[in-house]
């Protein structure tokens, strides 16, 4: 770095995110272990001006910037260089990531690298495969751990539907409860295979819980076509997916008064459904669902190491048909 103003500064914000990561990670370690939870947030963008997010996967960093456009080269890995030493990470175990904050920015699921390492880690007694550099993405959503546990609580005994799926967490949390039955559904061949691998490390791979590839919305009229039925259900979709040459565009604001009509028309009368959305300015339009209920409980779905003052990681709702 060249400019000698430019790279004071980025050291002195290094050193304060270094020293923000510490004290959380000192917060946090002790009650995870604890829990055996492997995957948390140490940082969120909480200094205005350190535009990142640091995250600990049982020993690796994922360290990302939102960026509005390319930032220098040089700033996350200043960043990073500071945060790995205060914790004592080596550097091979330390992945960066520009992350896209909205459409207009482009697709989010872009691939970054080809290492194809996973690892696993332990949410709990579930184990997840995860895939620290590949993907912006890593294969876990760790803001959902508490709504997974939710989920397996009542699991018991039900038949599970689980749509927009990816890694299927949410399926390994109701198998463990004890579900009768899963239906995983996503259109992604990646993601399906990755859900395979994590039934599979949890000695969930049974006849009883099922994968399927396709289309949410091909699945659901297929659903209702051979009478498929269900009581208890996780829906978390994109807050948008891209415009394709079949049709198949889907946008979370206006589309999902649709997307969760035709779910409740295959679900059993007194079954639970989870929605939830990361959309930022998210407007609910639930109320000529045919439901008894629908209720956010998004203030009991994000755990401590995401919540947040002015931001909610997502936001869930609990409906009750
Ligand atoms: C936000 S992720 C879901 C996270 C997941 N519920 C979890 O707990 O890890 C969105 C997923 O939706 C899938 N997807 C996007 N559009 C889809 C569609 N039309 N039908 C099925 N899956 C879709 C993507 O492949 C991706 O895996």
């Amino acid at each position: 770095m060249h400019d000698p103003e430019r790279y004071q500064k980025f050291e002195a914000q290094g050193r304060m995110l270094a020293n923000r990561v510490k004290k959380r990670f000192q917060h946090f370690k002790k009650r995870f272990a604890r829990g055996n939870i492997e995957v948390f947030r140490l940082y969120d963008w909480d200094i205005p001006e350190i535009r990142a997010v640091v995250d600990w996967y049982a020993g690796h960093l994922v360290i990302g910037e939102y960026i509005r456009r390319q930032s220098l080269d040089e700033w996350l890995p200043t960043m990073a260089g500071h945060v790995a030493a205060v914790l004592d990470v080596p550097m091979e175990k330390v992945h960066l990531k520009l992350r896209r904050a909205g459409k207009q920015d482009g697709p989010r699921y872009e691939r970054l690298d080809h290492t194809e390492e996973k690892i696993v880690v332990s949410e709990r007694d579930l184990k997840f495969y995860v895939n620290p550099a590949d993907f912006v993405d890593t294969g876990l959503f760790s803001d959902h751990r508490d709504t997974r546990m939710m989920v397996r609580k009542m699991a018991q005994g039900r038949d599970f539907v689980n749509l927009y799926c990816y890694t299927a967490a949410f399926t390994c949390a109701a198998a463990m409860g004890g579900a009768r039955s899963t239906v995983s559904v996503d259109r992604s061949e990646t993601a399906i295979a990755w859900a395979r691998q994590n039934l599979a490390v949890n000695g969930l791979l049974t006849d009883a819980n099922t994968l399927v590839h396709a289309r949410v919305f091909d699945f659901l009229k297929e659903a209702r076509q051979r009478g498929a039925s269900f009581d208890l259900g996780v829906i978390d979709p994109p807050s948008y997916s891209t415009t394709r040459a079949d049709g198949d565009a889907f946008d979370v604001l206006t589309d999902h008064p649709k997307l969760l009509e035709a779910v409740v028309s295959i679900m059993r009368p007194g079954g639970v459904l989870f929605f939830s959305t990361n959309h930022q300015r998210f407007a609910p339009r639930l109320s000529d669902l045919p439901v008894s209920k629908a209720e956010e409980i998004t203030d009991q779905t994000i755990p401590e190491d995401y919540a947040r003052k002015n931001k909610k990681i997502h936001r869930c709702w609990r409906i009750q048909v």
